[in-house]
């Protein structure tokens, strides 16, 4: 089936013709397994972690503030005898190896779709997407016990180290480049530092079940989470995309998706699943399968959520103030999903502010006027503009230092205090 896909599409493009249209939706279905999973099979996804990084950060004994990437390399660059464990090459094999399946073109348009509505984008992940994931009690719990956003500053140093994370990895069609590209690196040290915190919190879960049961939250940063975050990203965007009256085309949206499916296999997440996100139906319904199981706010989705919208306000790109973010978030989540999270209600001129500002952020981001040159201007100063504000804000807090985001894990997490224990 994968093999005729190419042909396939070729057809589709070449003659428009509505019943190949049929058969390839079809088609498409059949390959993502279009059928949403049952509560029961994402119940058991929540006992999934990732198994590869699991063992190899276990052999790699890495200490807090560690370079986890620079250890991993030293590590498997020794001789083959002298590596005690056979982990870590395994790991590092499953990462440096792009899978057959992924196709450079669709990921360089899938990189150009993000860069084109970069701002939108930017208003949908922040304003959407952070909120309404941590409207998932079980995995929120999670956030809080590293400290990030159970306060304001935590939450902006958060969000800045998010927003390099995915400015790394959109960076050019070199960006994932295996073993020497910025996002490659990311990717794989955000992995490593999913996988430190949960072995961490199971380690304490350990000795406190009081504190964490596994039975009852499942595994820290599980598949079913980590997936519900990966459709965040990928099919979130598409569809506010398209509320937001964004018009889409097709191969846009296939080559948005088929590029996070790869982001889903190098931070560890079964291709099983992430190969469900790759057209817009098997995606939608992955993703509202994941809604319907996890959305159960607890205190911390409320303090999460409150902390973020407070952490966003005047900062760059669009420097608003919390009220109109607040406006923007009670819109797209909903006036229900909003109240359970305790937001409180927007006030009339924000609502009119920020509906005027998208509007006209979308017109201009849809107009064809110097497209081309538009993009171009984002790809070559989205990245360093990331950079330069992550620097200062880390210069800021490092005393005024130079400091860069590497991703490292230096916030234990605790399950008892929210006392950050910084080394
Ligand atoms: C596709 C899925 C995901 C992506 C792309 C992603 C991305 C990131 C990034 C870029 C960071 C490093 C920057 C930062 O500290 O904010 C990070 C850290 C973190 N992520 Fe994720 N994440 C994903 C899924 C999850 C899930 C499902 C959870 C838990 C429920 C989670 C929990 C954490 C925690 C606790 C940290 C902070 C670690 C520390 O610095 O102490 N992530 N993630």
């Amino acid at each position: 089936m994968a093999t005729k896909r190419p042909y396939l599409k070729r057809l589709n493009t070449s003659f428009r013709n509505p019943l190949l249209e049929l058969a390839w939706t079809a088609a498409d279905n059949a390959v993502s397994g279009f059928a949403a999973p049952t509560n029961r099979e994402l119940e058991n996804l929540r006992r999934k972690s990732d198994p590869l990084a699991d063992d190899c950060i276990r052999a790699l004994h890495l200490k807090p503030g560690t370079d986890s990437l620079k250890a991993l390399d030293d590590y498997v660059s020794q001789p083959v005898e002298e590596q005690a464990s056979a982990a870590p090459r395994k790991f590092m094999e499953q990462v440096t190896t792009t899978p057959l399946w992924v196709d450079p073109e669709l990921m360089k348009q899938g990189q150009k779709l993000f860069w084109k509505y970069v701002v939108l984008i930017y208003i949908i992940l922040t304003d959407y997407g952070l909120p309404m994931g941590f409207t998932a009690g079980r995995a929120t719990d999670i956030l809080s016990c590293t400290n990030y956003f159970s306060s304001v500053k935590g939450a902006f140093q958060r969000l800045f180290e998010t927003g390099k994370f995915v400015t790394d990895i959109m960076n050019g069609p070199e960006a994932l480049t295996p073993l020497t590209a910025s996002g490659w690196k990311s990717a794989i040290r955000v992995r490593l530092l999913h996988t430190q915190v949960r072995l961490r919190i199971l380690a304490e879960a350990e000795k406190r079940p009081d504190l964490y049961s596994v039975e009852e939250l499942g595994v820290p940063i599980n598949q079913e989470d980590m997936l519900g975050t990966l459709c965040d990203f990928s099919i979130g965007v598409v569809s506010l995309l398209k509320k937001m009256q964004v018009n889409l085309s097709p191969s846009e949206i296939t080559a948005y998706l088929h590029f996070w499916r790869f982001i889903g296999y190098l931070l560890g997440i079964d291709d099983e699943y992430c190969r469900k996100l790759i057209t817009e139906a098997g995606a939608g319904a992955v993703a509202g399968a994941i809604l319907n199981h996890l959305v159960d706010p607890s205190a911390s989705s409320v303090v999460t959520a409150h902390n973020l919208l407070e952490a966003l306000a005047f900062t760059p790109p669009l420097f608003w103030p919390t009220g109109a973010h607040l406006a923007v978030t009670r819109s797209l989540l909903g006036d229900r999903v909003s109240d359970s999270i305790q937001l409180p209600p927007s006030k009339w001129y924000w609502r009119l502010f920020t509906t005027c500002s998208i509007a006209v952020t979308r017109w201009i981001l849809c107009s064809t006027i110097f497209l081309e040159q538009r993009i171009n201007l984002a790809m070559k100063y989205g990245p360093p503009g990331m950079d330069y504000y992550v620097r200062r804000i880390w210069a800021k807090d490092a005393l005024h230092k130079p400091a860069t985001c590497d991703f490292v894990f230096k916030f234990l997490p605790h399950l008892a205090s929210q006392e950050s224990d910084d080394t």
